[in-house]
């Protein structure tokens, strides 16, 4: 009895967990989720997308209604719970339905078109969570609505592949088209006929796919449905004429932007949404050599997309063709790590502020701020007094100056700067420091 009830105390006193699938992005981390946010928000503005912020919790039909009631996402994946009013609501699993959402709920379709917008946060899938897949990760997803014409697609597609191209990424596109609904209809029936007699040969999830989502057929990742699926008549080669002309024109926008790309007819994306272009980004990243072995390189799927021309009507909007991407951060983020390109050193702290004493601690804040509003990167550890620990600590930030404030300066209104590569010191005036750190700043050291 005892014993029970000791375990379950140490249970209740031991620290929560992460939930599985969820992680947390330390500081060491975050430095390089700042660079790739900063480097997308800057090239989707110059391409005039605007940000919108969406709420993580909507209506649970407003999934069900756009990425479709049989798809996996739909059926498996989401984290949906009554609230307290008894009305279903659901942890959002991906942004371009909210943004569809907000296009109809605020009118947009009277602004000039095309209404072109980014969005970024938290996504929620119940997935199996492995590398690179989590039931808590962040989407950048980009959408463009109100232009039908390919070139919509390329400028989604090229836009995406220069993101990749900024963060040293090596990226291909692999794009399908998949037509119309009407001509998808025509095909579902061809691709129904191909497997009957292979029925018995499909995974348990296929035979399932077959009534509820025969597409979806087509991208199984079980070796022994794929082999089936390599006879199979392409969706591809029975599009209707204008969305093969369409597909047409946006591989030769491709090819004139030099966009990487290659054609693959088994992409289908896992949203029912779409129509004509779908794509996926994929990566190819090299992962460190382990000891011994040979440095390898996997793929990486960091974003996807397509155009979903009758999202907006089936939420109730006018008839508005859109086009549009999402990335993952989590697997662009770790894409971008691995191609070691670093982060620019333009963040780095130049200057480190020691202060020694009671007196020196008092007047550090001001002496620091002083610092920081004119524009110098200027770090300090308002706690420590010691100047030792204060000098180990601006070595290891690889700051160029240290501004040493000490009592016998405070009195005499003035300040050391210490050079942290020579260790010189020199006395300068307080009300000069920001100059001369400037000048000197400016010199090079
Ligand atoms: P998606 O392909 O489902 O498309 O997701 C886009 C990207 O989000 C994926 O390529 C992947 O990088 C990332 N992702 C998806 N699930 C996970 C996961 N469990 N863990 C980590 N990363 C994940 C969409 O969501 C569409 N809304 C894209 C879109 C925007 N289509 C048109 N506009």
């Amino acid at each position: 009895m005892a014993d029970i009830a000791s375990k379950k105390r140490k249970r209740a006193s031991k620290t929560p967990e992460l939930l599985r699938g969820f992680r947390d992005v330390i500081q060491e981390e975050a430095p390089y989720w700042q660079h790739v946010q900063a480097s997308a928000t800057d090239l989707l503005l110059d391409y005039s997308y605007s940000e919108i912020q969406l709420p993580i919790l909507e209506a649970t039909s407003l999934f069900k209604r756009t990425i479709g009631e049989h798809t996996d996402i739909v059926s498996k994946e989401m984290f949906t719970f009554e609230d307290q009013g008894g009305d279903s609501i659901t942890l959002r699993p991906e942004l371009t339905a909210g943004m569809v959402r907000a296009y109809i709920e605020h009118g947009m379709f009277n602004r000039p078109q095309p209404v072109k917008m980014y969005s970024i946060g938290p996504a929620f899938r119940y997935e199996r969570p492995q590398a690179g897949r989590y039931r808590q990760f962040n989407q950048l997803s980009v959408e463009l609505f109100g232009d039908a014409q390919p070139v919509a697609d390329a400028e989604v597609i090229f836009i995406s592949y220069l993101l990749c191209k900024q963060l040293g990424l090596d990226v291909t596109i692999h794009i399908n088209s998949l037509g119309s609904s009407e001509s998808r209809e025509d095909y579902v029936q061809l691709l129904k006929e191909y497997i009957k007699p292979k029925r018995s040969l499909l995974c348990e999830d296929c035979k399932k796919r077959i009534t509820k989502n025969p597409l979806r057929l087509l991208d199984c990742k079980e070796e022994a449905c794929r082999a089936l699926f390599i006879q199979a008549p392409l969706l591809v080669d029975n599009l209707d004429d204008e969305s093969k002309k369409h597909f047409v024109a946006v591989l030769e926008h491709l090819d004139e932007s030099e966009v990487p790309y290659e054609l693959d007819p088994y992409i289908v994306r896992g949203l029912d949404y779409y129509n004509r272009t779908a794509f996926e980004i994929v990566a190819s990243v090299t992962n460190d050599a382990v000891e011994g072995e040979e440095a390898t390189v996997t793929n990486l799927i960091v974003g996807g997309g397509g155009r979903y021309d009758g999202l907006v009507e089936i939420l109730g909007g006018r008839n508005t063709p859109a086009i549009g991407m999402a990335f993952g951060l989590e697997r662009l983020v770790s894409a971008f790590k691995k191609t070691k390109s670093g982060i620019s050193s333009e963040k780095k702290p130049q200057v480190f502020l020691a202060q020694l004493g009671e007196e020196a601690a008092k007047h550090a804040f001001t002496l620091f701020e002083t610092l920081r509003s004119n524009n110098i990167r200027v770090r300090a550890n308002f706690g420590k007094t010691g100047l030792k620990p204060q000098l180990e600590l601006a070595d290891k930030l690889g700051v160029v100056y240290t501004v040493i404030l000490g009592q016998k300066e405070l009195l005499d209104q003035t300040v050391i700067i210490r050079d942290m590569e020579n260790g010189i010191q020199e006395v300068v005036d307080l009300t000069k420091i920001v100059d001369e750190i400037k000048k000197r700043l400016k010199k090079g050291r």
